[in-house]
């Protein structure tokens, strides 16, 4: 399974804060927005990842992630030199998603819950077709939305329609298989001039080999579109991590404890941090186990 983290976009509606840094990079809490989609795939046991930015910015995500060796990973980049919508990536990607099938997240999704990474290794195990993730919203005429019967099988599918047929938003987390490439190659730009991921998955649909697992009320999927989404996504963070002591989508953490790297190694990379409680807390983690 390879990954590919989305990272392009022009942020309008975060300006002038993303005039000149992109969104991605900006902080949640006490870490840039990536790292959140970042973990998601690593979560999902995914160590061969694309990161595709715009040319303008790639490089400030090769400045902070480097080819991931660190991390236990294999970091590539691309460009897409337009925002050319979300499809886009999978055809971009298609000589690094090679003859795999590919998770792709978009680089501002921030999502938490308990057995994320099981249930998402779960889902991409042997996937035919593809497996989109719900998640009910108050405002879904914002978002893609399906509909599913008994059995998880995706039966309708609307980019932010005007009157929903369902609160189930579709969110920024795809799994497919390899014939996505040829389908993403295949659909034609929409009116925007976009190559809209909706297009890909109704293929999916109709073909009816989309499914759609509802992430349940239990879970977080948040915002970051605006400055107070953006806020409030650093509050939450900032709250769970202060009432237990953990961090949320820590890379090295998860890295260890996916046996990416041993323990040596997150202490050293903790070592390197040693005056941050980010470095500590790595060291105190590598020490324990
Ligand atoms: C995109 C997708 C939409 C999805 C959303 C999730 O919308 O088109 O289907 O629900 O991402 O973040 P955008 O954020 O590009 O408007």
């Amino acid at each position: 399974m390879k990954g590919i983290v989305l990272a392009g976009g022009s942020g309008t509606r975060l300006y002038p804060l993303t005039r000149a840094v992109s969104k991605q990079m900006l902080p949640v809490y006490n870490k840039p927005l990536i790292y959140y989609p970042l973990s998601v795939l690593m979560l999902g046991r995914i160590r061969n990842i694309l990161i595709i930015s715009s040319p303008q910015h790639v490089n400030a995500f090769r400045g902070l992630l480097g080819d991931g060796s660190r991390l236990g990973l294999n970091i590539e980049y691309a460009e897409q030199p337009e925002p050319n919508g979300i499809a886009e990536a999978l055809v971009i990607g298609a000589e690094f998603i090679g003859n795999d099938p590919v998770t792709l997240v978009l680089g501002d999704n921030v999502f938490h819950g308990p057995g994320f990474g099981r249930l998402l290794q779960a889902e991409s195990r042997d996937v035919d077709g593809c497996v989109l993730f719900g998640y009910a919203v108050a405002d879904p005429e914002r978002y893609g939305i399906g509909e599913v019967d008994g059995d998880g099988r995706l039966v309708s599918l609307e980019e932010k329609p005007a009157r929903p047929r369902s609160d189930l938003a579709i969110t920024g987390l795809y799994v497919y298989d390899n014939n996505v490439v040829d389908v993403a190659k295949n659909i034609r730009p929409s009116r925007r001039g976009e190559l809209e991921i909706t297009d890909v998955n109704r293929v999916y649909l109709e073909q009816g080999r989309a499914r759609m697992v509802n992430l349940g009320r239990g879970f977080a999927w948040l915002d970051t579109g605006t400055p107070d989404a953006l806020l409030q996504a650093s509050q939450f963070v900032q709250t769970l991590e202060q009432r237990q002591g953990v961090r949320i989508a820590c890379l090295e953490e998860i890295s260890f404890r996916m046996g990416f790297i041993d323990a040596g190694a997150c202490y050293e990379l903790g070592s390197q941090m040693s005056q941050m409680d980010y470095g500590r807390y790595l060291m105190e983690i590598a020490h324990q186990n």
